[in-house]
């Protein structure tokens, strides 16, 4: 049962999709004051558990510190983090009293969970214009899936898209990706996509091309397409200020650029210098900045990365003058100015809270302060090029996804989670992010594999990627100036191309699963605790995930281990996918046990009485073939695969499920 409580006069979001009357009263947890704002209280028990929040910091279980709604470009995403790209206001008590809240509020807003006081859950926010949903049900899953009901439908990739892929921020030539292509297909290491970082771009001008590194580019997009590769551009949401540049002369004349309080269109420097900010909340300026997708997909393109949408700030035209001051004060030797007060300046300069203040959305009709609705930016320009795909191909599914969100964007994209670093605790966060992503219905996601920013080294890669086996989005990237990270450049590729293949190999089960999730409002990530809720040691094991419905995996997230400590809530069937092709199989009982697991192999656990299909191996999803499946797990079981064309929208096809049997 769902109740929502509306409070003052909410700025409507469209996260959720169903209209539920509001009820009046107060919900039956917690307790609400709002004389300083909106703050929702409520006393937990020792053993009670959160869950949710989706992009965050810290484990499965949220309890025990504090997270900020804040979507913000933080690419140090250390323990302390109280604030990611995203904001996902869903969660869910479970414990005493079990329920769940949705918060729908576009600014700021802070879940101190357990930090202040051990035992004290609060939500609270400045503004006190917000509809409050409650949910109540069975446990936990049970809530989660209603919650899914009322948000609408995850977004659904292309089937090309669960195919493994490489980027890098600094490839600038057709001869980089040449190279990256080339360094794939003569090791037999599968791959489906590469991606364009901002270098393809002129000047980091959106929806523009370097002219001279990428002329006659339908011609370099068919190219790759011949070696079944997808190029995937990204696009940034600051479009540069330069007189001529069509997309900046467009915006200005009509207006679709935020603005300041004077009406003057906002400045802020991004990539390319100073830029203007499409209005995306605005639905014509939304409709003009996605129909630009068009110059991409006219010329080949079918996915796209959207980036530096939180929107990200360098420096705003006023933040820069400010700290010129500075400058010059402390240059002409200002008596009590130091350095340090220069310093400051200028660390002061990037994401600035002032600069969120300093301009507008029109929404119709009325204008509203960015820093009221910051939260809403990176959705609705991911919004802006969904619904533009819809209309430029209604039946045809494109590969997108965004840094920043709020729920809500999971119907028109995916995320990845942003600049992580090379760091084996980034491993490990990636992996317990996964359940909660999910739970607020980013079903397409990922993280950076082998790491953004920092070194990698090819046992962390190794380590890594065979996580990434099982995430849908399966993408290595890597920052400017780190170590070359492409799976070919560790010596040896024959362990990359094994645990890579493995991928291949389950991608019909991985496509499956996903499809079902996404298609019934389900989960295809879930902690243990969701499938076996009267299991007291599951409820705590953070390390380890329930995929779908038939497997558990654990990958190893330590450096120099031979294997780890797995926690089985029932009898399962070990699978390790093993270098020389053949699989290693063994029953194991329920309980605790130290499992071995080779750098280059993949391990997952098949749940009693259940099977999945694996395919030959191949290099790229369309050389799939799933007409030749072998079921692994228990025999005398089914399973009901779903198989589309991967293209196209014909989902409730009956003849797009079959039974198989082991
Ligand atoms: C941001 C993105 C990163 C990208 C870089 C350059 O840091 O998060 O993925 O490579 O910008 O575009």
């Amino acid at each position: 049962m769902i109740q929502k409580y509306i409070y003052g006069n909410p700025f409507e979001t469209e996260a959720v999709t169903v209209s539920l009357p509001a009820s009046a009263g107060q919900p039956g947890y917690g307790t609400i004051d709002l004389t300083d704002g909106f703050c929702f209280a409520y006393t937990m028990t020792d053993t009670d558990v959160v869950y949710g929040l989706g992009e965050a910091s810290r484990g499965i279980n949220k309890r025990g510190y504090i997270y900020v709604s804040h979507c913000n470009d933080t690419p140090e995403h250390t323990e302390d983090l109280r604030s990611m790209y995203g904001a996902h206001n869903f969660l869910v008590v479970d414990g005493t009293q079990t329920f769940g809240l949705f918060i729908d509020y576009p600014g700021d807003l802070t879940f101190d969970i357990g930090y202040t006081r051990l035992d004290a859950l609060e939500i609270s926010c400045a503004g006190s214009d917000l509809a409050l949903y409650v949910i109540e049900g069975e446990n936990p899953y049970d809530i989660v899936k209603q919650f899914r009901k009322i948000i609408g439908r995850s977004y659904i990739p292309p089937k090309f898209a669960f195919g493994y892929s490489q980027s890098r921020w600094g490839y600038k030539t057709k001869e980089d990706f040449r190279k990256v292509a080339a360094g794939y297909r003569e090791n037999h290491i599968p791959i489906d996509m590469i991606y364009m970082d901002i270098d393809y771009m002129q000047d980091y001008k959106d929806f523009t091309l370097d002219e001279e590194n990428f002329s006659d580019f339908p011609a370099f997009v068919q190219e790759m397409k011949e070696q079944n590769l997808r190029l995937i551009p990204i696009i940034d949401a600051g479009v540069k200020v330069e007189k001529g540049y069509s997309i900046y002369e467009e915006g200005v004349e009509n207006r679709y650029f935020c603005q300041r309080e004077d009406g003057s269109d906002f400045t802020a420097a991004v990539w390319p210098g100073d830029t203007h900010f499409p209005d995306v909340l605005n639905p014509k300026a939304r409709e003009w900045f996605g129909g630009h997708y068009k110059f991409l997909t006219d010329q080949g393109i079918e996915g796209f990365w959207n980036d530096m949408n939180e929107p990200a700030i360098f420096y705003s035209t006023e933040g820069k003058e400010e700290a010129e001051e500075i400058m010059r004060r402390f240059l002409s030797k200002e008596e009590g100015l130091s350095l340090l007060d220069v310093q400051e300046a200028l660390a002061k300069l990037a994401n600035n809270p002032k600069d969120y203040a300093a301009f507008y959305h029109q929404v119709n009709g009325e204008r509203i302060r960015h820093d009221k609705v910051n939260n809403l930016f990176g959705y609705n320009m991911t919004r802006a090029a969904g619904e533009a795909f819809e209309r430029f191909a209604p039946n045809t599914r494109f590969l997108l996804f965004s840094r920043s969100s709020y729920i809500g964007m999971h119907r028109y994209g995916g995320i990845w989670t942003g600049d992580n670093k090379s760091w084996w605790s980034h491993l490990l966060l990636n992996l317990k992010m996964l359940p909660s992503l999910n739970m607020c219905g980013f079903l397409y996601t990922g993280a950076d594999l082998g790491g953004f920013g920092a070194d990698t080294t090819r046992d962390l890669l190794l380590r890594w990627l065979a996580l990434g086996v099982f995430t849908p989005l399966m993408r290595n990237h890597a920052a400017w100036g780190t170590r070359e990270q492409e799976c070919y450049q560790f010596g040896d590729t024959a362990d990359f191309a094994h645990v890579i293949g493995v991928r291949y190999r389950l991608v019909p089960y991985l496509y499956s699963e996903y499809m079902k999730a996404a298609l019934s409002d389900d989960l295809y990530f879930k902690p243990l605790s969701f499938v076996y809720p009267k299991d007291a040691f599951a409820r705590q094991v953070e390390d380890q995930l329930i995929l779908g419905d038939e497997i558990m995996i654990a990958p190893v997230y330590t450096q120099n281990a031979a294997g780890r400590y797995v926690y089985l809530p029932e009898e399962m069937k070990l699978v390790k996918f093993l270098p020389d092709g053949s699989l290693y199989e063994e029953i194991l009982p329920a309980g605790h046990h130290y499992v071995e697991i080779a750098l280059n192999e993949v391990a997952l656990f098949i749940r009693q009485g259940k099977c999945i299909p694996v395919a030959k191996p191949a290099e790229y999803v369309d050389a799939i073939d799933t007409t030749n499946l072998t079921l692994l797990g228990y025999t005398g079981t089914s399973y009901e695969l779903y198989e589309d064309d991967g293209v196209h929208k014909d989902y409730e096809n009956p003849e797009n499920r079959r039974i198989l049997t082991c």
